[in-house]
């Protein structure tokens, strides 16, 4: 009867069934009440006890072996039903949509890419801010118009904590800290409040660039600037700066860059003119040096500031603001192949 029981263990381990009628077959083979299994129970419970305590192990073990056996072919088949005949498992995994980087991000890391080539590095500061670090450190009279309800947004009617109107404050944060050489470019939101249209926004978002060393001078902002226009729009791009006001530098100037779409012939996006204006520029005030805390005896600087938005608009012709800031799927993917 061992013998028996181990011809029958190595019988069931290699057992196989395609079909769910196979394994029932199986199962009626083995284990149902007329089965193998069951015959050799009664033939056990006919042996002498000697010969019941040798068998009785292996042909527990047998029983256990033929239950698991079947149970687990019919898993097996049960799991292949489950499976789509259609499934292709060598196929590769579909795609997943790519992200896309916004607008605004691409056109200031190229902003601050091409400037770091030039020395300038990032700071940052503050989006609420005090009225020292927006106006008065940079030489904002008090009845100054900026500074009105119109344009500025103040925190809980406090004069004195608003949202910042350009990133010139982190320029006064760096220089009340820092010790000349400085050159550092500052960019970040900023907040006026302004009827929300095409052409403007309560919020927008800005570069500003600040170089500050002995003997800086205005033919060294000219030059960066220049730089900085052909590296962003193409080498053939020109340059001309107007005469311009700004409470912070003297002399201010305008930059204006031949128009990147009509080349300076004129068209209906320069208005005809062939410029189209970019930034505001300047040498920094001695004024604004000194209430940092550098000796405008020793040291000049150079300071510009630009809209990213402008930028943009210039770059992929975005004619419309609002775009920028409602991110809607259909015009921030088309963004998708745009690179650095
Ligand atoms: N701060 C100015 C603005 O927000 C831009 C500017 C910066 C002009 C530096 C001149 C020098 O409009």
């Amino acid at each position: 009867m061992i013998e028996q029981i181990k011809n029958l263990k190595a019988e069931i381990a290699s057992l196989q069934a395609t079909s769910a009628d196979e394994v029932e077959a199986l199962r009626i083979k083995y284990l149902s009440k007329k089965g193998v299994i069951n015959q050799l129970m009664a033939d056990f419970r006919q042996l002498p006890p000697e010969q019941k305590r040798e068998v009785g192990a292996p042909l527990n073990e047998l029983k256990t072996l033929a239950t698991d056996t079947i149970n687990a072919l019919k898993e097996a088949l049960t799991a292949a039903d489950d499976m789509d005949p259609n499934l292709d498992l060598s196929r590769s995994v579909a795609p997943l949509p790519l992200g896309t980087r916004h607008p605004l991000s691409l056109v200031r890391e190229e902003i601050i890419s091409i400037f770091s080539r030039l020395g300038f590095t990032v700071a940052e500061g503050p989006e609420i801010e005090d009225d020292w670090h927006v106006f008065s450190a940079l030489n904002f009279a008090p009845d100054h118009p900026a500074r009105d309800m119109q344009d500025t947004f103040f925190i809980m009617r406090d004069p004195d904590i608003l949202l910042r109107t350009h990133t010139s404050s982190v320029q006064v944060r760096v220089m009340e800290h820092a010790k000349p050489p400085i050159r550092i470019l500052a960019p970040g939101r900023v907040y006026r409040n302004e009827a929300i249209s095409a052409r403007a926004h309560c919020f927008f978002h800005q570069v500003e660039g600040l170089y500050v060393d002995r003997n800086v001078s205005f033919a060294d902002l000219k030059q960066s600037l220049l730089y900085f226009a052909q590296e962003m729009f193409g080498p053939d791009t020109k340059i001309r700066l107007r005469p311009s006001y700004f409470p912070f530098t003297e002399p201010s100037a305008e930059m204006d860059i031949s128009c990147n779409l009509c080349g300076g012939k004129g068209c209906s996006f320069c208005k005809h003119t062939g410029w189209v204006e970019i930034l505001g520029c300047g040498m920094v005030d001695p004024a604004v040096l000194d209430a940092c805390g550098i000796d405008s005896r020793q040291y000049t600087g150079f300071a510009f500031g630009m809209g990213i938005e402008r930028i943009t608009n210039l770059k992929y012709q975005v004619k419309d603001l609002r775009l920028f800031s409602e991110n809607d799927r259909r015009f921030l993917e088309q963004f998708q192949a745009a690179h650095l």
